[in-house]
């Protein structure tokens, strides 16, 4: 049996030698499992295959064998084991030779939104009075004229009420809201004391257009209604409220005036924040520039919304966005809010 023998070894060494060199040609791990299974496969591997002629052999010869066979797998294993290996790497390397990226180009920026220098005032300026307690709130822009008007103290025939200056929808009724003043209504209806809120929001007027009018612009009402509340409490919050927004340091001048919806009123401004009062455009060389107007509500406009103005009493307020954006930021032209040039919004 010798001659068997031999030729078994022989069939050994000539199977390591062709997985060998097949190994050597594989290229995809598809290939790799199949030649795995080929010749490794427990059930109709090649060295499998083989190995079943062992319970034929005699006594001697298997252990002669069964090293050989052991000695071929072993080999067939480590090697796919290291074909593996490098085919696993190459296929990292490819990887990340396709996903390459030059982390030192420029990144593309995305360009990024802002708040409209309209939208940013009556933020700032709201945020001011929440701070001290203020709830924001809003009304319609098309108002009838009792809100707009009456309710406000001025009476069909009122000096007050021009009206050259009212867009109306329908005239003697309707109307878009001159001031955001009908909202002190609108809350006081719906609302006991204490009461204090601002109501930011869009008014329209019959205007000639220039470089500091538009027709449709923007106002931010305050009101505060309390059983205990005077001029005092007043002139504090608007003094702190224009010193939070114009600096620490500004003068506030309060000059009597008149509204019809407050007794006694006030038109408030400060020491012009571009020359310190010295004189120039923004303050038109008077030291001042004019920022609201205000006043403590008037008893009639208290007994209108069923408030007994023997308990309650308050103040308020109305201010111009627009107005406050071209002294904060001096601007010279209104209609620029309105134009939509990037130019222009950009600087904010
Ligand atoms: N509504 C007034 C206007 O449009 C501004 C104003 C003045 C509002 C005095 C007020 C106020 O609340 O007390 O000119």
């Amino acid at each position: 049996m010798i001659g068997q023998l031999e030729d078994l070894l022989g069939q050994l060494d000539e199977l390591l030698t062709r997985a060998s060199s097949e190994l050597e040609t594989i290229t995809t791990s598809a290939a790799l499992e199949a030649w795995d299974t080929h010749y490794l496969g427990r059930n109709r591997g090649e060295l499998k295959n083989i190995s079943s002629v062992m319970p034929k052999l005699s006594k001697d010869e298997r252990p002669v064998v069964g090293q050989k066979i052991n000695a071929v797998k072993t080999e067939l294993e480590q090697r796919l084991t290291a074909k593996r290996g490098a085919m696993q790497q190459r296929e990292l390397l490819q990887a990340m030779e396709r996903e390459r990226i030059d982390v030192t180009l420029p990144g593309r920026t995305l360009p990024a939104g802002r708040m409209h220098p309209l939208s940013q005032v009556i933020k700032e300026v709201t945020d001011i009075f929440v701070n001290m307690g203020f709830q924001v709130v809003q009304g319609p822009e098309v108002e009838t004229d009792y809100y707009n008007f009456q309710a406000l103290n001025i009476p069909v025939d009122h000096p007050a009420r021009d009206m050259q200056d009212t867009l109306w929808v329908s005239p003697g009724e309707i109307l878009l809201r001159t001031q955001t003043s009908p909202v002190q209504i609108r809350v006081m209806e719906q609302m006991r004391p204490p009461v204090r809120v601002v109501a930011p929001g869009k008014v329209y007027r019959n205007e000639a257009i220039d470089a500091t009018h538009e027709a449709m612009f923007h106002q931010i009402e305050g009101l505060l209604i309390d059983e205990y509340c005077t001029m005092a409490d007043l002139k504090g919050c608007l003094e702190r409220f224009a010193r939070q927004m114009f600096g620490p340091g500004r003068r506030v001048r309060f000059r009597g005036s008149y509204f019809p919806f407050t007794e006694p009123s006030a038109e408030v401004d400060i020491d012009c924040p571009f020359c310190n009062s010295k004189g120039c455009r923004v303050c038109k060389f008077t030291g001042w520039v004019e920022l609201l107007g205000s006043g403590m509500v008037d008893p009639r406009v208290l007994r209108q919304v069923g408030y007994d103005p023997a308990k309650y009493r308050g103040f308020a307020f109305g201010m111009g966005v627009e107005r406050i954006a071209l002294v904060k930021y001096d601007i010279n032209e209104i209609r620029l809010f309105t134009a939509n040039d990037l130019r222009f919004l950009r600087q904010f």
